[in-house]
């Protein structure tokens, strides 16, 4: 089956290049925020009213832990204080926000990012699962989305361009980057540090093998009683090289990957207001 990521590499690099740059917009267009709490990074992305990137923002911060706010007070300053620089950047006031849950997790944790978007002044417009949000970019008709974030593996199962299911496992890069500090025995940071750098990629490989294994065992159990011909993996842990063949071998689908797979979930959140609101 063939799958063309020219429409998804190019909106991932304009977003990765709006942390640097702001993209052009009109100042009466509507802007939508995706704001993404993640295990690993929250990160907001501005789209104007077409769907173009404007600014992206991220910070490095442990405030969630398995789709939980475990430091609310934290997160709700980072989510403002990020929110202040997209405003001191652009010159406009943001409030249309959308989020995104990791799939199954109870009311009480839906309402509670919610009460930090809207803390930081965002009205929230949407509440949609993460790998429903990826694919909001991927647009995958027949397949499973499986987002390998910080802290979990989120699984969407699309039929005909319907999510028919969804799952959530607790398995992600904290795993990896626990097992290269084990092996090493050295930091958390340190691993951390270590696995995300190229030069190790051979290496990092030799050593996170069994826990790709285990994320595609996880995506073999979820997909078994569906007629799943193509995995798309998206996420920061899926940027490990190979880590797209170790699945295919596992589940025996075929199984692909964008260029870079990092951020097209908080996008795909943005995204999601942008469709809504189309007329
Ligand atoms: N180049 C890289 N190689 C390997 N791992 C990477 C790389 N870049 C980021 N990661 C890992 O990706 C994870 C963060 O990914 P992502 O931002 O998708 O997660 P998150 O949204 O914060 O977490 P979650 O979705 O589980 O709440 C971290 O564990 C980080 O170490
Ligand atoms: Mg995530």
């Amino acid at each position: 089956m063939s799958f063309s990521f020219e429409y998804v590499d190019s909106i991932i690099d304009r977003t990765t290049d709006c942390i640097e740059k702001n993209g052009d917009f009109n100042i009466n267009d509507k802007l939508y925020v995706g704001v993404d709490l993640g295990t690993a990074y929250i990160v907001l992305v501005v789209l104007d009213s077409k769907g173009n990137p404007i600014a992206t923002e991220l910070q490095y911060a442990e405030v969630v832990r398995d789709g939980l706010v475990v430091d609310y007070s934290r997160a709700c300053s980072i989510v403002r204080e990020l929110k202040g620089k997209l405003e001191n950047r652009l010159g406009v006031e943001l409030v249309n926000a959308a989020i995104a849950m990791p799939p199954g997790v109870n009311n009480k944790s839906v309402a509670t990012h919610r009460y930090v978007a809207e803390s930081a002044g965002f009205e929230v417009l949407n509440v949609i699962e993460e790998p429903e949000a990826a694919n909001y970019i991927l647009n995958i008709d027949n397949g499973a989305v499986v987002d390998v974030g910080g802290g979990t593996t989120g699984i969407a199962i699309f039929n005909n361009g319907k999510m028919i299911y969804t799952a959530d496992e607790p398995t992600g890069g904290t795993h990896f980057t626990l097992t290269i500090a084990g092996n090493y025995g050295i930091s958390f940071n340190e691993a951390e540090n270590k696995k995300k750098d190229k030069n190790n990629s051979k290496e990092i490989f030799r050593i996170v093998l069994p826990v790709i294994q285990k994320v595609g065992s996880i995506i073999s159990k979820h997909i078994k009683d569906y007629n799943v011909d193509l995995i798309c993996l998206v996420g920061g842990t899926v940027c490990l090289d190979g880590f797209e063949n170790v699945v295919e071998k596992e589940t025996n689908v075929h199984t692909i990957k964008p260029k870079n797979p990092f951020l097209v979930t908080p996008l795909g959140i943005a995204m999601s207001l942008v469709e809504n609101n189309k007329n």
